[in-house]
This record gives C-alpha cells, sequence and structure tokens, in this order.
C-alpha cells in the first residue's frame, strides 16, 4: 500500500446505515454514488485518502476511496468501477437500483494519508484516481505545487477529467492511452525535485514500474503506492492456497483458542467460524482491510499491501491470503 506503511487513520470511522442517495455514470463503466444519512445530518469528517467499506445487499463487502469534497459534511462520495471479470462486487452496483436503499457503511479509515511536503507528483491509471482528487483539492486549498499524471485506455475512461482540469489546468495531465501512449513515468519522476513527495495509484504494472523508478532513480523518494483492484500479483490466489501444501495452528492470544488452517483455507476463513466480525474485504490480499498483528511465528506473506522489502520486519499480515512459515502463528486476535 505504502512504502513507508502508514498507521490506519481509523479515529472517527463507524459503522452504520447510509442513504443511496443518488447516482450517476461519471466515465465509461464508471458509476458515482453519494451516500447520505437518512435525515441529513452531518457525516464523520475524513481526510484525503480515506476509504470506506459497502456491505452490499447480497453480503459482499468492498472498499472505496472517497472522491468527493472533504467540505461536503453531508455527502460521502464514491465510484465503482465495473470489473466485468471481477468476483461480482461492483457487479451488483451497477446492475441493482440502489438509490434509495440503505446500506452498512464501515469508515472513514485512511490508509493512504498525504504526509507534509513542499510539492507531491500524483499518478493515476483508471479509476486510480479517486483517492488523488480530492489530494488535488486540498493541495489546491493549501496553495502547495502538485501536478497530476492521469492514464486512461481511452478518452471515455478518463475519470474525473473536467474536474481535474477546472480544479488544476496545466497541472493535469490527461493521457487517453489510444491517442498518447502510456504516460512517461520516468520523465514525470525526474521533473519532479526530490523533495517532493509521490502518490501513485491504479493498476498493478503501473505501481510495479513507479516503485522500481523510484527504488533506482531516488530510494530516498517519499513514495506512496494505493492498490485498490485485484491484480496480476493477486490473481490465482486461490489457487496458490490450494497447493499449499500442509496445515498449520493458528492461536488466538486474546482467547488461546488455537485452530487448524487446512491447506485449502485462509486463515480468515478459519479464524471467521470463531469470530465473525473480524474484518476484511477483497479477500485477495490487495485492501489491507483485514491486516492483523502477529504476536508469535513466522507469516509467509502473500498479499500485496506490505512491500517486498517490507516483509522480513513486518509486524502484522493480511490473514485473507498469507499462510505460515513456522509450525504456529499467533495472532493478536
Ligand atoms: S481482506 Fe483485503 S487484504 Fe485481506
Amino acid at each position: 500500500m505504502s512504502s513507508d506503511l502508514a498507521p490506519p487513520s481509523t479515529t472517527s470511522a463507524t459503522t452504520e446505515r447510509l442513504l443511496v442517495r443518488q447516482s450517476r455514470w461519471i466515465a465509461h463503466d464508471v458509476l458515482e454514488l453519494r451516500l447520505t444519512r437518512s435525515t441529513g445530518a452531518a457525516l464523520p469528517t475524513w481526510e484525503p485518502g480515506a476509504h470506506v467499506e459497502l456491505t452490499l445487499p447480497s453480503g459482499r463487502r468492498r472498499a472505496y476511496s472517497l472522491c468527493g469534497d472533504v467540505t461536503d459534511t453531508e455527502t460521502w462520495t464514491i465510484a465503482v468501477h465495473r470489473v466485468h471479470e471481477g468476483r461480482g462486487g461492483s457487479r451488483e452496483i451497477h446492475e441493482t437500483a440502489l438509490v434509495g436503499r440503505q446500506l452498512e457503511i464501515h469508515g472513514p479509515v485512511n490508509r493512504f494519508p498525504l504526509v507534509p511536503a513542499p510539492g507531491y507528483l500524483l499518478l493515476a491509471g483508471g479509476i486510480g484516481v479517486t483517492p488523488l482528487l480530492p489530494m488535488a483539492r486540498e493541495l489546491t486549498a493549501r496553495s502547495l505545487p502538485w501536478r497530476l499524471v492521469l492514464g486512461a485506455r481511452d478518452r471515455s475512461r478518463l475519470v474525473y477529467a473536467e474536474e481535474l482540469v477546472a480544479l488544476g489546468g496545466h497541472r493535469v495531465l490527461l493521457l487517453p492511452q489510444d491517442e498518447a501512449g502510456l504516460p512517461d513515468l520516468a520523465a514525470e519522476l525526474a521533473a519532479t525535485p526530490p523533495t517532493h513527495a509521490v502518490y501513485a495509484c491504479g493498476p498493478q504494472p503501473m505501481l510495479d514500474a513507479v516503485s522500481a523508478l523510484c527504488r533506482s532513480a531516488d530510494p530516498a523518494r517519499s513514495l506512496h503506492l494505493e492498490r485498490f483492484t485485484a491484480t496480476a500479483a493477486t490473481d490465482g490466489i486461490l489457487d496458490q492456497l490450494a497447493a499449499t501444501s500442509g496445515e498449520f495452528e493458528v492461536v488466538l492470544s486474546r482467547s488461546g483458542l488455537r485452530l487448524t488452517v487446512p491447506a485449502d483455507r485462509s486463515v480468515l476463513d478459519v479464524v471467521r467460524e470463531k469470530l465473525p466480525d473480524v474484518p476484511f474485504s477483497c479477500e485477495e490480499g490487495y485492501c489491507g482491510t483485514c491486516e492483523t498483528r502477529v504476536t508469535a511465528g513466522v507469516p509467509d506473506h502473500r498479499d500485496t499491501v506490505i512491500e517486498p522489502s517490507e516483509r522480513p520486519t513486518a509486524t502484522t499480515m493480511m490473514i485473507c491470503v498469507s499462510r505460515c512459515d513456522s509450525p504456529v502463528l499467533e495472532l493478536d486476535l
């Protein structure tokens, strides 16, 4: 999620039923939803980078970045990209008449906060612009220098393009891939002062490229990545789980419960039988919702939240996909 993992800010996180007051198409395959309290009362405040988790009528849980205006205290806005080959959450949102319904919403939680810097480069791929748009608004309000590059397959998929241009003018570069090709990430980074922070959200190959370029050119750069989309790195996770040989034990340190995790099931699955309220969302190792503190044992990290370089010293794990390299794993649950 980030090269220097920020602890999630959950100070104002709540779980409550909110009304889907409005929806509108804002780009090809992208639906914007506006959520309010049914009374119209003010919602908890949030900061750019925050996300909320929706429990859909089917029971699926999905996390989406808040992309509206932080000064709008009555409305939370999210944008949902329909993933045709996904696991059904975005399809359910796109195909169900949700307007007028109440959904259980948990949040806001911020694992992608703006850190202090003299300037910012914001790199977005497709729907990855959603956490970056409120950042651009905030930086404009604070009169801080920023530049945003948004790439997408074609013009119809440039999410919030008009809002961005109205906000940033020449500071915004829109790159429809079929007309302009892929963003020149190396050039963007080279043109950005080394003291400026870089925030990137988009498809895995783009994040990998940004990460590799920063590592080789300027390892000290303040770099922050967020993944909200299932990626090549998480494809086949279930196959991996099925192929895992051997089972292991999990001890839940708060209750002392000892559970067996078979080779074909996840730690999350097994833990939920005893603790049904344990938080989770993507179940594919990319959202960070199920992050759990490890108190003993050696985790086998298989998520895309914790960077490979952080794994040897990580004290937490994503229990939806990660497993265990020792016979027993003890979790702070
Ligand atoms: S539920 Fe998303 S990382 Fe585990």
